[in-house]
């Protein structure tokens, strides 16, 4: 299984500078890379993204089909604006905008029906690490979500541990936590898609960067990076897709 690479652009960069992000990106050749734009770019940058063989993603999505939701997008608009997975229960959704376990469920299971592959983000805030009840929490995020699905429901979908307290803060957790939590969560995916577990990807994120990303990739059971701040310049993040491709 290769390595993956996603950059969460968050709400930064505007539609001319993600376009001038394009032309310095290198091409993916082969490797999974991907960047889950603010939704308003997705169009405009389907077409470049496509010849680079990056794939394009959206950051959270309704988990209504469609309606009256006011200021809200579904997952068949992001879809259709050339989005190929979206990210599910990010931190900043559900600390900054209250999105509780049961509503990540919801779009989970939305995104399985509209067979919509997703990154689902799971971590404990640095009170619970802090308590020793990290464990406990990504176990209840995980079985929330993920309970009632089998293993054919999460073809193309991964898990992303992103401790809340690593992101966007000086450094990654280290080395000890990201392999312990890693495997704990390979052993919960197991509980659920038994053998199948093993190929689910798994994402760490919180504070990676050039530096940092190699070390990152040789522990075991990272599949890959889910990177915010650093995917936003374009040298960086080249520098990333060539270390991600070294460790694949
Ligand atoms: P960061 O963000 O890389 O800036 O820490 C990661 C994330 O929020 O996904």
């Amino acid at each position: 299984m290769g390595k993956c690479l996603i950059g969460n652009w968050k709400m930064f960069m505007d539609w001319r500078s993600a376009d001038s992000f394009l032309s310095c990106t290198s091409r993916a050749n082969g490797i999974d890379v991907r960047i889950a734009p603010p939704c308003l770019f997705l169009h405009t940058m389907r077409e470049h993204a496509q010849g680079l063989q990056i794939k394009l993603g959206a950051q959270n999505m309704n988990e209504n089909k469609e309606g009256a939701f006011t200021g809200e997008i579904s997952p068949l608009m992001l879809r259709d604006a050339g989005a190929e997975f979206v990210i599910l229960g990010h931190s900043e959704r559900r600390h900054l905008f209250g999105e509780s376990n049961k509503t990540i469920e919801k779009k989970v299971e939305t995104a399985v029906v509209e067979g919509f592959p997703f990154v689902l983000c799971i971590g404990e805030t640095i009170e619970e690490h802090k308590e020793g009840r990290g464990d406990e929490v990504i176990s209840e995020q995980l079985s929330s979500a993920l309970s009632s699905l089998n293993s054919a429901n999460m073809k193309g979908c991964m898990i992303a541990y992103e401790p809340v307290w690593a992101i966007g803060s000086k450094e990654p957790a280290s080395n000890n936590v990201i392999e312990q939590k890693h495997v704990f969560i390979r052993d919960e995916l197991k509980k659920y898609f038994d053998e199948d577990a093993a190929s689910i990807s798994i994402l760490y994120g919180g504070s990676v960067s050039p530096k940092n990303l190699d070390e990152i990739l040789t522990i075991e059971n990272v599949d890959g990076t889910l990177v915010g701040r650093a995917s936003l310049d374009p040298e960086m993040f080249n520098e990333m897709i060539q270390i991600t491709g070294d460790n694949s």
